[in-house]
């Protein structure tokens, strides 16, 4: 799935809410040694075991990032080329729409011209309109598939993943 998503090879990827590493310690396999994951979760355990997840397999790819669980993030405009949202974008952690709003933001200043966000939903935690929250934030979808997932490494559950570009880079190579 995350190859279907299009992270490749030496891409920087934000994992933000990674937990104890579901898909981070997946996606640095796939980034390589020239890569690199930012694992930011405000979970202090969850981080403690990805880390030690990541020494077992040898991976020194994964940069560590505990955040107080503030809206901001402390990477540099326009660095990453792909932000995964996996089972956090939701009503659950992110209850306000203005909170919502503000790490949309802060993630679409982070990304270079040509990356995308992957979100994970589970169809009863996403509010209605939350699809219309981020077209509003200047993406676009662009893609969406049905997938199986792991939940928590626990559960096996049906979930949408849904790919977002920068809508003004998209329109720009169109009319280019
Ligand atoms: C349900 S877990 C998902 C973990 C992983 N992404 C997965 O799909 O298996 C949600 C994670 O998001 C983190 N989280 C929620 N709100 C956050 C915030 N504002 N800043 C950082 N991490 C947050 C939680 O601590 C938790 O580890």
């Amino acid at each position: 799935m995350l190859q279907q998503i299009g992270i490749r090879r030496r891409q920087t990827v934000l994992d933000f809410g990674c937990g104890s590493g579901t898909y981070t310690i997946a996606v640095a396999k796939i980034v390589d040694a020239q890569g690199r994951v930012y694992a930011l979760d405000k979970d202090n355990e969850a981080l403690d075991e990805l880390m030690q997840k990541a020494e077992s397999a040898g991976l020194k790819n994964i940069k560590r990032m505990e955040t107080s669980g503030k809206l901001e993030i402390d990477l540099a405009d326009e660095s990453v080329d792909v932000v995964l949202l996996f089972d956090v974008f939701h009503s659950f952690y992110f209850p306000q729409a203005e909170d919502r709003r503000r790490l949309l933001g802060e993630i679409y200043r982070i990304m270079k011209p040509a990356a995308f966000i992957s979100i994970s939903v589970w169809p009863n935690l996403i509010k209605p309109g939350a699809e219309d929250e981020i077209k509003n934030a200047d993406f676009r979808l662009e893609k969406e598939i049905s997938q199986t997932l792991n939940h928590d490494a626990k559960n096996l559950e049906k979930r949408s993943i849904l790919k977002f570009r920068k809508a003004r880079y998209v329109r720009t190579i169109v009319t280019a």
